[in-house]
Formats: structure tokens, C-alpha cells, sequence
């Protein structure tokens, strides 16, 4: 059960403990997180669920797949090198302490 902590663009930061295997969109969705909308429940078709990774921690994340490098093209926050979809990362325990700050936007 990692401890994820969420940060959106205004600087308010929650941290929740993720059951392990819910994806980081939804672990934002079900606690209530501002800043990330999940508006196509994770199937990977709708980028709302736009974050910036932690750079430190890139390595720990399991690498981008093909569809969620297509979707990354259609962010509508600018788009980084730590740019990823929270519905495609996995809750981990390798992934504890991880900080995901959220974009100004996601539509
Ligand atoms: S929730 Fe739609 S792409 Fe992640």
C-alpha cells in the first residue's frame, strides 16, 4: 500500500495510501483529488489524467507503452520529459513516496 502524494498546480499537496494494483488516476479520483479528471475511466483514450513524475523516481515507473505514448500527444497542459498518465502506473510498493505534481489544467 504506497503512499502517493499528489500535488496540483496551486501547491496543495495530499498524500494517500493506495491499495496495491489501483492505478494513481484512480487513487486521485477515489480521495477526492483535484487536478486530475480520469474522464475515461482508465481505459487510456482521454489524457485528463495528465501528471508530472517526480524526476528522481522515473526509474522506479514501469516504461510508457505504445498507447500511452499516442495519448501523451494529446495533453492539454505542456507536455515534459516526466509527463505521464496516472491511469497507466500501477500502485507498487516500489513506487512508495512517490510525488506527482498535476497539471493547470487537463482540458
Ligand atoms: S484516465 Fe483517460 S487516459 Fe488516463
Amino acid at each position: 500500500m504506497p503512499h502517493i502524494t499528489y500535488i496540483d498546480a496551486a501547491g496543495h499537496s495530499a498524500t494517500h495510501n493506495l491499495p496495491e494494483g489501483w492505478n494513481l488516476m484512480l487513487g486521485a479520483i477515489n480521495n477526492g483529488v483535484d487536478g486530475i479528471v480520469g474522464e475515461c475511466g482508465g481505459s487510456c483514450t482521454c489524457a485528463t489524467c495528465h501528471c508530472y513524475v517526480d524526476e528522481a523516481r522515473l526509474s522506479d515507473l514501469p516504461p510508457v507503452g505504445e498507447a500511452e505514448a499516442s495519448m501523451l500527444e494529446f495533453v492539454a497542459a505542456e507536455r515534459r520529459p516526466n509527463s505521464r498518465l496516472a491511469c497507466q502506473i500501477k500502485a507498487t510498493a516500489a513506487l512508495e513516496g512517490l510525488v506527482l505534481h498535476l497539471p493547470d489544467t487537463q482540458e
